[in-house]
């Protein structure tokens, strides 16, 4: 018998991860009828391949590991200097200008997302409801107090701060475009976290792994608001934008100014990943290096043009149904009420039993997702059109 004590925190999370949950249900649903045709619109994983200048980019390296004279070995941990370079420029698209040493690569922005955990003391996390499960998990595992802000259709699904909040010190997690939702913050709401984060001395986690979905006004970059820089970490990915959801590309960019406990986040960050991650492999980062150069956003653009047609596509349908929605604008996934009062997990089992259509039941995103459900438009173009299809028919 086994004598060692674990880490009691995690009896405080759900049993398994939102997503292998699903996968468990889908699994078991297929095994018992292989000969239906499963469309998969839940987890958000995209189906287009990487872009040509990424392939030749990724090519060229794997040639230069064949050769003796241009073999690597360990990548630095934070990032090669040509990748934290080709971030730094890819900002300057949004006005925003940032060393490359604040800059810090990485194998995902859900990682990033657990790790940065680590280098935080005991504050209150403010975490908005629905949102990405990883923060609220992660922090829950540390035994972190945790505290939510509710994200509703009367906020438009974009919480702010409120007289409810009197404390000091917070840490605030933020994901803009939102994951599930699709609410995008505008710069005057990005402003009043910002001021509330300095007034009281919290910190602001920034995630913006669905920036290339934004179609309007709203930032790409929290670092476009004025003071982001004193109170901000920002997290972004190359998955939803240049197809990386297996190749892995993220950064986290920690202000080189931003200071706590007397120490600079920035060098706990670099502490933390030098001990802990051995840096993202060569060949994958001149992919990422050729993703961000301009002819390599203008391809990865036409992949993000690609699923908002089939947003566009979902969206009709949810329409001419009369279905409740919002997303699929700013973002790739839309976000629905359940029709007839369904509760989330009902609709799931609804849609996959009749239709064998998968989505993502609302609620596994936080209280407020119930009675909610999400579809997701990174399937390929025939799937999206057979689940509408079907969808049609059904509801
Ligand atoms: C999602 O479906 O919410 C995402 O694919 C999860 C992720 O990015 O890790």
């Amino acid at each position: 018998m086994m004598k060692i004590k674990i880490n009691e925190n995690f009896k405080k999370i759900k049993p398994s991860y939102l997503f292998s949950d699903i996968g468990k249900k889908v699994r078991t649903f297929s095994s018992a009828h292989p000969d239906l045709k499963i469309i998969r619109l839940g987890i958000g994983d995209v189906t287009l391949p990487l872009s040509p200048c990424v392939i030749d980019a990724m090519t060229k390296a794997v040639a230069e590991m064949g050769e003796k004279s241009s073999f690597r070995g360990y990548a630095p941990e934070y990032g090669y200097d040509f990748l934290r370079e080709a971030i730094a420029r890819h900002y300057e698209r949004f006005g925003v200008s940032l060393s490359p040493e604040e800059i810090f690569v990485s194998d995902g922005a859900k990682s990033d997302l657990g790790n940065l955990v680590d280098i935080f003391g005991d504050n209150e996390i403010l975490i908005p409801d629905p949102v990405y499960p990883v923060y609220l998990d992660s922090n829950l595992m540390s035994g972190r107090r945790v505290r939510f802000l509710a994200a509703n259709a009367e906020n438009g699904f974009l919480p702010l701060p409120d007289e409810s909040l009197t404390g000091e010190g917070y840490i605030i997690y933020l994901c803009s475009p939102n994951n599930p939702t699709g609410a995008a913050y505008e710069k005057n709401e990005l402003a009043e976290w910002i001021s509330f984060a300095i007034k009281t001395g919290s910190l602001i986690i920034y995630d913006s792994a669905y920036e290339a979905y934004i179609q309007g006004s709203a930032p790409h970059s929290i670092y476009e608001v004025e003071g982001a820089k004193e109170c901000a970490i920002e997290v972004c990915s190359l998955s939803k934008t240049a197809g990386f959801t297996g190749t892995r590309c993220a950064w986290t960019v920690v202000p080189a100014g931003i200071t706590a406990g007397g120490l600079s986040l920035s060098a706990l960050w670099a502490r933390r990943q030098a001990t802990k991650y051995n840096g993202l492999p060569y060949v994958v980062q001149r992919g990422a290096e050729a993703a961000l150069s301009d002819e390599g956003r203008k391809q990865c653009m036409s992949l993000v043009a690609y699923y908002m047609e089939n947003a566009a596509l979902i969206a009709d349908l949810l329409k001419k149904k009369g279905i409740w929605f919002t997303g699929g604008r700013s973002s790739p996934y839309l976000w629905l009420k359940c029709p007839g009062g369904m509760g989330s997990w009902a609709f799931f089992d609804y849609l996959l039993e009749n239709i064998q259509v998968v989505g993502t039941p609302g609620e596994g995103f936080g209280e407020e997702g119930k009675g909610y459900f999400r579809l997701t438009a990174f399937g390929s173009r025939e799937d999206t059109e057979e689940a509408v299809h079907r969808m049609e028919a059904l509801l």
